[in-house]
Order: C-alpha cells, then sequence, then structure tokens
C-alpha cells in the first residue's frame, strides 16, 4: 500500500513537474523581453513617401534571414503601418541587423496601377533604434532603414 502510495505520488510529480522548466522559460521571454519592429510602407519606388503621401495598405511585409527564409510576416494597416513581435529568446539582435531584411511581397502595381510591375520587392535592412524598459518589460525596437525597390534575381 505504502509503495503503491509512493508510486503514485511519484508519477504525479514527474507529470506535473516535467513541463515545467519549459512553461516558466517562455513565460519569462513572455514577459521579459520583446522584439519589436514596425514601420510605414509608402508607395512609392523609392519607398519614401509617395505622391501625395500616399501609403500601402495591405501590404505582406516579410522578415526574410539569411538565405532568405521568411521568419515572420506582417500585414500594413490602412496607415501602411506594420508590427512585428519577435521573442528575443529566438533571435539575436545582432543578426537580425547583419543577416535579415523587410521584403514587401505584395507588388507594388497593387497600391498604384500606375507603378510598373518591374519583378522585384520593396526591401530595407534592418536598424536599432533603442529599448524601453517599463516594469518587467524589456521592449527593443528595430525600424526599416528605407524601402528601395530592388529587382528580382
Ligand atoms: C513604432 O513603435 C514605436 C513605439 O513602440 C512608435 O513610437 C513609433 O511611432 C512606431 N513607428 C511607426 C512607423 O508606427
Ligand atoms: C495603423 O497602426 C498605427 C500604429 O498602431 C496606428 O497609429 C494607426 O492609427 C493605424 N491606422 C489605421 C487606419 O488603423
Amino acid at each position: 500500500m505504502a509503495l503503491k502510495l509512493a508510486l503514485f505520488v511519484f508519477l504525479v510529480i514527474a507529470v506535473v513537474a516535467a513541463p515545467l522548466p519549459r512553461a516558466q522559460s517562455q513565460l519569462l521571454g513572455g514577459l521579459l523581453g520583446l522584439i519589436h519592429i514596425n514601420g510605414t510602407v509608402f508607395c512609392s519606388i523609392n519607398g519614401n513617401i509617395g505622391v501625395n503621401g500616399a501609403v500601402f495598405p495591405n501590404a505582406q511585409v516579410q522578415l526574410r534571414c539569411g538565405t532568405g527564409n521568411v521568419v515572420s510576416t506582417a500585414t500594413t494597416n490602412g496607415s501602411g503601418v506594420f508590427s512585428i513581435l519577435l521573442d528575443p529568446l529566438q533571435f539575436l539582435l545582432s543578426s537580425l541587423v547583419t543577416d535579415c531584411n523587410l521584403v514587401v511581397a505584395t507588388p507594388l502595381s497593387t497600391c498604384n496601377a500606375n507603378l510598373p510591375n518591374l519583378g522585384g520587392a520593396l526591401q530595407s535592412p534592418l536598424q536599432l533604434i533603442g529599448t524601453i524598459v517599463s516594469g518587467l518589460l524589456r521592449v527593443t525596437t528595430l525600424n526599416p532603414t528605407g524601402f528601395l525597390f530592388t529587382p528580382a534575381t
């Protein structure tokens, strides 16, 4: 009887305790740090404020790293603004700046039919803006350095 009880207690502890370290580290990562990438996509070839300041709404913005792997995506809102949140446990800030690019996957002709369909995409590297600590939360912000039309290779 005592042995059965001991075995039962052991099993319960094993089942309850096993997932804890992982859940805790995810919780800590989620609570203590965030990488925030945001910016505005304009409806223009050089990515700067377009004709009449036209922005590019509903554009898919991809974060591509290394050899071009899409690691995250976001869609611009009605003001052309996108926002991507990353877990700092999974990304190195320095490699985001050196190895990653933002690529607008939606063709420019979508926001202005007069813009030629050139077979390429707006692209921008990332720059580190800074880190804000608010209570337990540490938010590091990166922005595009500036979107430029890059022909397809
Ligand atoms: C990006 O977010 C920061 C604060 O997190 C804000 O100050 C800034 O205006 C945002 N940029 C854009 C383009 O929305
Ligand atoms: C787009 O998002 C930005 C940043 O969150 C916000 O300031 C702006 O009002 C939003 N625009 C629309 C049309 O929702």
